[in-house]
């Protein structure tokens, strides 16, 4: 595995690569990884000659400066982590090279980046666009995995590359949860044992309702997910939203549409997680 901190030899690397006609995947991350970032390194490792992985903390998209400060950075035990998988090329950049000047760049996402997350932390998706676009100029790659863990965010940059005219295949994977099934975040780690003990309510939670929607309407649902959850006094469900998977509206009837998911974002401590579910009509 190659360790690359530098834009331009990046470029000449992947060049290198690109002259022999070989593909590139490549998975973006912030580090501190876990099975959920792995299995886009394999999912990438299956359909690409070459693949790239980034870890970069990006400043831009933290509405909440305490949220940067505490984020985990364990580049050592990453960089095991990746070469224990098929990983070519790890590019680390700075904040430097990634933001050599300020970047004034905005882009028009109409409503899917004011709801849900959106709305809740404002200003994140841009910081996530930014960095994004300017990772995809940089690399190039024929296509670039995400994850559903973060919803939102794959809708948004599928958007992002219409607007860049790119050709970038996007390419959403599941969620990798842990064996209580608590979805997979670099956030957990930051958890006490027993803030980690409760949080598992949310994923159940979530589980539950999806078989109760058979016979509770939209609203019964969502008052009861919201109930539950913060019954629980370690737990504050911020929001839980169903919404169409494409334009993330709010639902208010279950024949509204074919495919659904409930987003919720909920605070324990200090520590803010999202997770979300599919529902079937
Ligand atoms: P990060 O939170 O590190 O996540 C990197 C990628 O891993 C994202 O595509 C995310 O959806 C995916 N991922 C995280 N947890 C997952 C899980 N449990 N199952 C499946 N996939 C999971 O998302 C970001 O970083 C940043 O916003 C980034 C795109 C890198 C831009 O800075």
């Amino acid at each position: 595995m190659k360790i690359i901190e530098n834009k331009e030899e990046l470029i000449g690397a992947i060049a290198n690569l690109k002259s022999n006609n070989k593909s590139v995947g490549l998975v973006l991350t912030m580090g501190a990884l876990h099975e959920g970032h792995l299995s886009l390194v394999h999912e990438a490792n299956k359909n690409n000659d070459i693949v790239i992985v980034s870890i970069f903390v990006n400043p831009t998209q933290f509405n909440d400066p305490k949220d940067y400060n505490r984020y985990p950075r364990i580049l050592s035990d990453d960089i095991e982590e990746l070469k224990k998988v098929k990983c070519d090329i790890l590019f680390i950049p700075s904040e430097k090279e990634m933001y050599p000047h300020e970047d004034k760049r905005e882009f028009d996402f109409g409503n899917l980046d004011k709801i849900l997350e959106g709305k809740y932390r404002p200003g994140h998706f841009k910081g996530v666009a930014l960095i994004v676009s300017k990772f995809f100029e940089i690399i190039k790659p024929d296509k670039a995995y995400f994850g559903e863990k973060d919803f939102q965010q794959v809708v948004i940059i599928k958007h992002l590359t219409k607007l860049m005219g790119s050709s970038i295949e996007i390419i959403a994977c599941p969620i990798i949860r842990e064996s209580d099934g608590l979805a997979m975040s670099s956030r957990n780690m930051l958890l006490s044992k027993e803030e980690r003990e409760n949080v598992s309510l949310i994923s159940q939670t979530l589980l539950k309702a999806r078989k109760m929607a058979k016979e509770l309407n939209v609203k019964q649902v969502k008052n009861w997910v919201i109930s539950k959850i913060n019954n629980n006094p370690f737990l504050n469900v911020e929001y839980f939203e169903i919404v169409d998977d494409k334009s993330l509206e709010s639902i208010f009837d279950w024949e509204q549409q074919n495919y659904k998911i409930g987003f919720i974002a909920v605070h324990i401590g200090n520590i803010r997680l999202i997770d979300n579910i599919r529902f079937y009509s």
